[in-house]
C-alpha cells in the first residue's frame, strides 16, 4: 500500500488534473453487489488503480489551482495512518486519556502561534476544539451565540435573532444558519463592492444591526472573513469586533494559512496576466488568489471566458474554478497545492494563453 501511494506521488503530473469521467461511469464499472469472497490486495490496488484513479479530481497535483488547497502533507498522511492504526477514539477522557489532553495541548500551542490573546488558551479558562472542517466549526460556534442568547431572552426568542455577513461569506454560512434554527429571513447578507475591495463594510453592519434593533430583533453573529473564497477579500476585523463587543454580538474569524511561497508565485502570476492586453486582473490580489478573465471590451464576455476556464480543465493540464463578481464572470487562480513550483504556475499560464489563443481564433472565423 505505501509503495502504491509513492508511485502515485511520483506519477501524480501524468494525471489529468480535474477528472475527465462522465456522471455514473463507476457504476458500469464495479458489479451491484459486494463480493462474496475476499480478494488479494494486488487485485485490489489494481480496481483503484484501473478504476478509482481517472473519477478522482486530483486534488495533490501540483497544477491543481482551483478552490482552496494545501489540506494534506505527509505528516498529515502518516499521522492518520498512526490514528488508524491505534484506533483512538476520543469522546470522552478516559475513552482515551492521550487524545483529549493532547488536542488540549495542541489548542494552546496554536492560540500562542496565532498570538491569540491569552483568554483564548485553555491555560487561562478559554480553550476550543479541533473541528474536522470549517462548517463544523460555524455550525459549533453559531449554536453556542444562539444559546447563550437564548439564556438571556428565552429560548421562544429565537425567531428574533439576527446573522450578519457579505455578499462573499461562503454560503456555508446561511445554511448554518438555518441548522441552528435562525429565521432565514434573519439572514442580512450585507452587499460589498470593488470600491471597499469586496470587504464587509463596518458602517452598513451598523446600520443594518440599528435598523433590527428597533424592528425589536436581537443581533446575534457577525462573520468576519480573511480571505473570502471567490476574491480573497479581508474583512475588517478590529472594527467588526468593536461592533461585536459593542452589540453583544459573536463573531467569527476565518484565517487562511497562506504559504509565503504560494503568495510570491501569485505576485507573478498576477504579473504575467498583466502584461498580457487580452486579459485582466479583476479583483485585487490577495494572497495566492488571483481573480481574472479575458478583456470584455476587446475580446472576452462572461461566454468566452466560462469556454476558456472549459477548455483549460478538460486539457488535464491544470485545473482552475471560476466565481461571478459583481455579476463578471472571473477565473480563480488559487496557488496553494504543496507540490506547486514555478513551473507548474508558468505552465498553467502557458495552457491559459494557448487556450484563449484558440478561442480567440474561433470567435473570429
Ligand atoms: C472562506 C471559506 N469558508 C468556508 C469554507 C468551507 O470550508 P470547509 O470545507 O472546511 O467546511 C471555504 C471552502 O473553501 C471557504 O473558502
Amino acid at each position: 500500500m505505501a509503495a502504491f501511494i509513492a508511485d502515485y506521488y511520483k506519477d501524480i503530473e501524468t494525471y489529468p488534473v480535474r477528472s475527465q469521467v462522465e456522471p455514473g461511469y463507476l457504476h458500469r464499472l464495479l458489479p451491484d453487489s459486494a463480493p462474496h469472497f475476499p480478494e488479494p490486495l494486488t487485485t485490489i490496488l489494481d480496481d483503484v488503480r484501473n478504476d478509482i484513479l481517472p473519477g478522482l479530481t486530483h486534488w495533490q497535483s501540483p497544477n491543481f489551482f482551483a478552490y482552496f488547497q494545501a489540506n494534506a502533507s505527509n505528516p498529515g498522511i502518516l499521522d492518520e495512518m498512526l490514528c488508524a492504526a491505534l484506533n483512538v477514539v476520543g469522546f470522552n477522557w478516559i475513552s482515551s486519556p492521550a487524545a483529549t489532553e493532547l488536542e488540549t495541548l495542541v489548542m494552546d500551542w496554536m492560540a500562542k502561534f496565532l498570538r491569540l490573546p491569552r483568554e483564548f488558551t485553555f491555560a487561562s479558562g478559554g480553550g476550543g476544539v479541533i473541528h474536522g472542517s470549517t462548517c463544523e466549526a460555524v455550525v459549533c460556534t453559531m449554536a453556542a451565540a444562539r444559546d447563550a442568547a437564548s439564556a438571556r431572552i428565552g429560548f421562544e426568542g429565537i425567531t428574533r435573532l439576527v446573522i450578519y455577513a457579505s455578499d462573499q461569506t461562503h454560503f456555508t454560512f446561511q445554511k448554518a444558519s438555518k441548522l441552528v434554527g435562525i429565521p432565514p429571513a434573519n439572514f442580512r447578507m450585507i452587499t460589498t463592492s470593488a470600491r471597499s475591495e469586496h470587504a464587509l463594510p463596518p458602517e452598513s453592519v451598523h446600520a443594518a444591526m440599528d435598523e433590527d434593533l428597533a424592528r425589536g430583533l436581537v443581533p446575534l453573529y457577525i462573520c468576519a472573513t480573511v480571505g473570502t473564497t471567490a476574491v480573497g477579500a479581508v474583512d475588517p476585523l478590529a472594527p467588526l469586533g468593536e461592533l461585536a463587543r459593542e452589540y453583544g454580538t459573536w463573531a467569527r474569524h476565518n484565517l487562511m494559512d497562506h504559504i509565503r511561497s504560494d503568495v510570491e508565485m501569485a505576485e507573478q502570476f498576477e504579473r504575467m496576466v498583466g502584461t498580457d492586453e487580452k486579459f485582466e486582473v479583476v479583483a485585487t490580489r490577495r494572497f495566492a488568489l488571483v481573480c481574472f478573465r479575458l478583456r470584455p471590451k476587446k475580446r472576452g464576455s462572461c461566454e468566452m471566458n466560462r469556454k476558456l476556464l472549459e477548455a483549460v480543465n478538460a486539457s488535464g493540464r491544470a485545473f482552475m474554478t471560476q466565481a461571478v463578481v459583481e455579476g463578471k464572470y472571473v477565473l480563480r487562480m488559487a496557488i496553494g497545492a504543496t507540490l506547486t513550483e514555478e513551473r507548474h504556475v508558468l505552465e498553467a499560464w502557458k495552457v491559459i494563453q494557448e487556450m484563449a489563443d484558440g478561442i480567440i481564433s474561433e470567435e473570429d472565423q
